[in-house]
């Protein structure tokens, strides 16, 4: 019997309309262009407005996903949407974008995996599919970050933005996703955290109870090396070499991060996908942005094949490998 593949048939992706310039940046935090872009590459970020949540942008990514992919939300069987900044405590984000579309009835949750939330999600409706159980998935990546953000705060308020991402995986007999890691790490839990919650408590000061918490160098480091030992296994756990890859399709957060880990697998950043620049880091919604943005300009094509990647909070790290 030919094995089952889970194949991406369509992506979407949603920013908000409000774009904050590094120079936009400068008018209100001690900080520059100059610095931030150097650290970092980003020139931007997108910010949501009042009142536009984490589900408004899933559910706009999703849509367009869906279009793409020619599926209609009702044939569904399953909805995984990897946050960090869900509408509310509960039901999740997944079930508010799910009666949205009116795909009543499928299993749908979050997946909180911070920054690699949306490769986790992918993962695992890999694995539901590979199982026979799903035969339609929607993978959504999606946060507003900046809801929790100490503007005041340089060392963390220039890295963040907000944005969505979302694709529709199908099973086929043709490949399809290769291969998923997904790893953590709970003792790295204070490098990068908002260390508020319902059961631990909020705490009442003005900006500073619910705000990203983060030692950048430190968690830099672990990163680099992190994500050198990722790919490696990535690779293996798909039978590949690196020169197999078309793309490197990683997680947003750093430019140079990204082109240690494009050195490390030998490729040239014209092979490497980079929005890191206009959206800044958006967790979980920057491995789906990326790769919408890739798939839209016509640089990823049909047949490729793509290796994603992230690091993020508790550490949190996971990659799929797969032929687009
Ligand atoms: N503007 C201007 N100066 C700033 C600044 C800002 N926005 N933020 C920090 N600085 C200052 C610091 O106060 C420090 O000043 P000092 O030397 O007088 O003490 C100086 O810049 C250098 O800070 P440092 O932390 O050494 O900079 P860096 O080269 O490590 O870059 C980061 C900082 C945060 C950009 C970098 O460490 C990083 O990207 N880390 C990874 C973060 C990340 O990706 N997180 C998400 C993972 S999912």
């Amino acid at each position: 019997m030919a094995s089952t593949y889970a194949r991406i048939t369509g992506t979407g992706s949603a920013l908000p309309e409000r774009v904050m310039t590094n120079f936009d940046l400068e008018k209100f935090v001690e900080t520059s262009d100059e610095w931030i872009h150097t650290r970092t590459g980003i020139r931007q970020r997108h910010v949501a407005a009042e009142g536009e949540t984490t589900g408004d942008l899933a559910f706009l990514a999703a849509e367009r996903a869906l279009a793409a992919a020619g599926v209609q939300a009702s044939e569904l069987d399953l909805i995984v949407l990897g946050t960090t900044t869900p509408d509310l405590i509960f039901p999740s984000t997944a079930c508010l974008v799910q009666a949205r579309l009116g795909a009543n009835g499928c299993a749908a949750f979050d997946v909180n995996a911070a920054c690699s939330g949306f490769v986790y999600a992918l993962g695992v409706a890999d694995k539901f599919i590979r199982s026979g159980q799903t035969k339609k998935a929607l993978v959504i990546g999606a946060e507003t970050l900046t809801r929790m953000i100490d503007w005041k705060e340089r060392e963390t308020c220039v890295l963040f933005g907000d944005g969505a991402g979302a694709v529709v995986l199908e099973a086929s007999d043709e490949p399809g996703i290769y291969a998923t890691c997904m790893h953590a790490d709970g003792g790295y839990k204070e490098l990068l955290w908002n260390p508020v919650g319902v059961s631990a408590g909020f705490r009442d000061e003005p900006n500073h109870g619910v705000c990203i918490k983060m030692a950048g160098r430190e968690v830099f480091k672990v990163a680099v090396k992190t994500l050198d030992s990722l790919v490696e296994q990535t690779l293996q756990a798909a039978g590949m070499q690196a020169s197999q890859l078309d793309w490197l399709i990683p997680h947003q957060a750093n430019l140079r991060i990204i082109e240690a880990t494009a050195k490390r697998l030998d490729m040239s950043m014209d092979q490497v996908i980079v929005t890191v620049d206009k959206h800044a880091n958006t967790s979980s919604g920057s491995v789906p942005l990326a790769l919408d943005y890739a798939v839209r300009s016509g640089k990823v094509q049909r047949g490729q094949n793509l290796l994603l990647e992230a690091f993020g909070g508790g550490f949190t790290w996971a990659s799929a490998l797969l032929r687009y």
